[in-house]
């Protein structure tokens, strides 16, 4: 049985093509899938989270049953007070395994019962991806093209002419 809604919440400082594909597997196994961006932030961000926001919307208008949001604070906070029951997750390597079951078990700790997190692989073509080496990549004249959808790219290109 599908789950009804299910969150998949990150930085997304900016959504990349590895994010992408666990939005649309994440999609799929279910009715509505919020894609929260957190806005807290300890990251030097490129984009404020209503940009990354927009961004997101922009490259997943096909997919149909998204509904991207923000949050700040803590994240089993907007987990509860929005009645999700799945938290999705991407793993890409055993590095994110070792981070990631340590926030899955303090965020269990924090939900009490009834929330899971439940993790997807990422896929292979993207495992090598992360937010922060593709700004850097591309901040330092390296070619991006295919690691960020169009409209990311069309935004970092406009965001370093300022
Ligand atoms: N494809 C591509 N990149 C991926 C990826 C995938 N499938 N999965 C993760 N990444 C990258 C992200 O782009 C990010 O890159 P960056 O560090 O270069 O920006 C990095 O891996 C880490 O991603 P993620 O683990 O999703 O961290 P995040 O900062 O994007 O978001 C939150 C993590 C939002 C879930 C977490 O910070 C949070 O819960 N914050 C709220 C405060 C809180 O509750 N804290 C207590 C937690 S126990």
């Amino acid at each position: 049985m599908k789950n009804r809604k299910m969150l998949y919440a990150g930085s997304f400082d900016p959504i990349t093509y590895g994010h992408l594909d666990i939005i649309r597997r994440g999609a799929h196994i279910c009715d509505t899938l919020v894609v929260g961006v957190v806005n807290n932030y300890s990251k030097n961000a490129m984009f404020d989270a209503e940009e990354r926001v927009e961004m997101i919307r922009e490259a997943t208008k096909e997919i149909g049953n998204i509904v991207v949001d923000s949050f700040v604070g803590l994240l089993a906070d907007y987990v509860k007070a929005n009645d999700f029951c799945v938290a999705i997750r991407g793993l890409r390597t055993s590095l994110d395994f070792d981070y990631e079951i340590h926030m899955a078990q303090m965020n269990a700790r924090l939900y009490g019962s009834g929330v899971e997190t439940i993790f997807l692989m990422t896929d292979p073509n993207y495992s090598f991806i992360s937010s922060s080496m593709t700004k850097e990549v591309f901040l330092l004249n390296g070619d991006i093209e295919g690691l960020v959808p169009p409209n990311v790219l069309e935004a970092m290109i406009r965001k370093v002419s300022k």
